[in-house]
């Protein structure tokens, strides 16, 4: 399977979404001389989220500063309850901060609409979760083209980047299997293929290796590496996995909703 067929394709999806949207990627701002290319891929600055519970707040993210650089693999890492989620929730968009400011490939989450930032988010940031997050009924294959739908990728480009990506995963013989015929570290693998599927810039993993044991976390983690390699992608993953921290390029250590 070669790559360079699958080369256009981003050029092309972002000609016909992305500029018409109103929500201009950082190659579009290039493209105009902005100065903004030589920023991180992500810039979080005094990032707060407080809820409201039983009518008094609670301060779960308080003051926090980060930074993604393209092609890194940064972890966050914390007990349980110390605020990773919801952090994680708010770089990707499904969230957003009480206070602070999130930039993500130059564009001003904090201040974006809903509909803006879904439209980022489908196009260029993949998601992992603990639990997989597989539809059952479908095929491997399936449920990486679901993700290529969902982006609004012509069809006739599915084929040839799903199998390329489920072999990246080391799944290629996997790929009319359903869920319940994986292991669970096969099942993480086919949600990695399927969050890279439509060449995200970023990938967020919550707990991905959770659920899994030392072996399968270390091929994942060996998966994480080689995709960044060659897919070109910032990965930012949170755990309580003290054995995994080594391969990371920077661990942010959270407690109590703050970095330490
Ligand atoms: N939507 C919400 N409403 C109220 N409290 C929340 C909400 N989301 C998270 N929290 C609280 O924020 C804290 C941090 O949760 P979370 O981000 O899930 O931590 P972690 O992922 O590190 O385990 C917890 O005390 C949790 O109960
Ligand atoms: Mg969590």
């Amino acid at each position: 399977m070669q790559l360079n067929n699958c080369d256009n394709w981003g050029t092309e999806r972002l000609g016909t979404k992305g500029e018409g949207q109103g929500v201009k990627s950082q190659a579009v701002l290039k493209e105009e001389g902005n100065e903004s290319v030589d920023r991180p891929l992500l810039e979080v600055r005094g990032v707060e989220r407080t809820f409201q519970v039983g009518g008094a707040p609670l301060h779960v993210l308080k003051s926090i500063r980060m930074e993604l650089q393209p092609n890194q693999l940064v972890m966050l890492r914390g007990r349980s309850g110390s605020g990773k989620t919801t952090l994680l929730n708010c770089l990707g968009g499904l969230d957003t901060p009480s206070k602070g400011e999130i930039w993500f490939n130059g564009l001003p989450f904090h201040r974006m609409s809903d509909h803006e930032r879904t439209l980022v988010r489908r196009n260029e940031i993949g998601f992992i979760f603990q639990a997989y997050a597989l539809m059952p009924l479908l095929s491997a294959r399936e449920n990486v083209e679901l993700s290529m739908r969902m982006a609004g990728i012509k069809k006739s480009l599915w084929k040839e980047r799903v199998e390329y990506c489920l072999s990246l995963v080391g799944l290629e013989k996997r790929m009319h299997h359903r869920p319940f015929e994986l292991s669970g570290g096969e099942q993480q693998r086919v949600a990695i293929a399927k969050a890279i599927a439509h060449r995200p810039k970023m990938l967020l993993a919550d707990e991905p290796t959770a659920e899994l044991d030392s072996a399968m976390s270390a091929q994942i983690m060996a998966v994480f590496q080689n995709i960044i390699r060659t897919e070109q992608v910032t990965i930012c993953m949170t755990t309580h996995d003290p054995t995994i921290l080594e391969v990371a390029d920077h661990v942010y250590e959270m407690v109590d909703g703050k970095f330490l």
